[in-house]
């Protein structure tokens, strides 16, 4: 379906190499992580980003960071979870980044072998891969013909294994030969949307338009919208969706122009152990991102994301269908 997009990851005779999303749309570059300093620095700055890719990206670089280990025992699975932590604290607010690192973790435990570590970091990348899938199919029918759909951030192909979150119903829609459109934000201050979402619809064929972030109001006012569709990084018990800053602008507009707002997102993104978005650490960035390094007397905020209330979300898209947000814990423990 999007077979002309590079792969955002490729793990090739056990060293794991990233398209370096910083560089794009201008270079496709791949940087080669061959210690587990780099894969930090590379999640850290974004280099890999997007919850969902991030996960896969530290779940493979724990299991590098291992491989050539002369520790024995006990002391090699306190390696091993001094360097899980040590990825975890690259950034704090996506749960897939800690989640993958755990389930990495819980393998070894249960076979404690070296070669367990690639298997479950392979796995974990090739669910990813089928998971998208799945998601496409769930979501694409809430794209009606005809319609405009708004984005935020890049949840999309390169924020995943394959199709993205966010981007996955959309991909399949067009697929099907449905017609439709989207407007991506630009997604101050690093403009995923202007160099990533933009890049990648593109691409695959789909009608795009590049907003600002503050157009968005005005577009829905004049009836150019039809329905919003992002991704999230975590998304809380009670159904609060935490995601890219500015999410929460679209979904309190969407509310006031009775717009449906949709949530994209891998059920590993659901994180039952923390009852409200109010609970997580948002990522506070550099102020670097936000003026430049030209002004030092500006006193800047960077938070990296935003939480938007369960109450704005019509509806969350994950491998099992479509629920309420309300409705996700019991949905996904009725799985269990
Ligand atoms: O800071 P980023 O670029 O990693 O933020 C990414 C997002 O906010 C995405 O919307 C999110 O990870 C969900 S979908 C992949």
């Amino acid at each position: 379906l999007i077979d002309t997009l590079p792969q955002t990851l490729i793990w090739s005779d056990d060293v794991l190499s990233v398209l370096d999303q910083r560089a794009l749309p201008k270079k496709i570059e791949y940087l080669h992580l061959l210690h587990i300093e780099d894969a930090h620095f590379a999640i850290k700055t974004l280099a890999v980003r997007g919850a969902p890719a991030i996960g896969v990206a530290a779940a493979y670089a724990l299991a590098q960071s291992m491989q050539d280990s002369k520790l024995q025992d006990q002391e090699f699975h306190q390696q091993l979870m001094a360097n899980a932590t040590y990825l975890k604290s690259a950034r704090p607010t996506a749960v897939n980044l800690a989640w993958a690192i755990d389930r990495v973790v819980a393998a070894y435990q249960e076979m404690p072998y070296k070669r367990t570590l690639v298997d479950c970091a392979q796995a974990i990348h090739q669910e990813d891969l089928a998971i998208s899938l799945a998601r496409g199919e769930h979501g694409a029918p809430l794209i009606q013909p005809n319609w405009s759909v708004l984005t935020h951030c890049n949840a999309g192909s390169l924020a995943t294994s394959r199709l993205g979150t966010a981007t996955a119903p959309m991909y399949t829609r067009h697929q099907q030969g449905i017609a439709f459109s989207v407007f991506a934000d630009e997604t101050r201050p690093l403009y995923q949307g202007a160099r990533l979402t933009t890049w990648e619809l593109e691409q695959a064929g789909i009608d795009t338009t590049l907003i600002c972030d503050n157009m968005a109001a005005s577009l829905m006012a004049s009836g150019r919208i039809d329905m919003a569709l992002v991704g999230t990084d975590r998304v809380t018990a009670n159904g609060d969706v935490v995601n890219k800053i500015g999410t929460l602008n679209v979904a309190i507009l969407c509310r006031h122009f009775d717009i449906p707002f949709y949530v994209a997102c891998p059920s590993s993104t659901f994180d039952p152990a923390t009852p409200r978005g109010q609970d997580v650490v948002i990522e506070q960035r550099d102020r670097d991102e936000v003026i430049g390094r030209h002004s030092t007397a500006l006193k800047v905020l960077n938070p990296a994301f935003d939480v938007t209330p369960h109450e704005l979300v019509t509806g969350i898209i994950t491998e099992h269908g479509i629920c309420a947000p309300s409705e996700l814990r019991r949905q996904l423990s009725d799985l269990q």
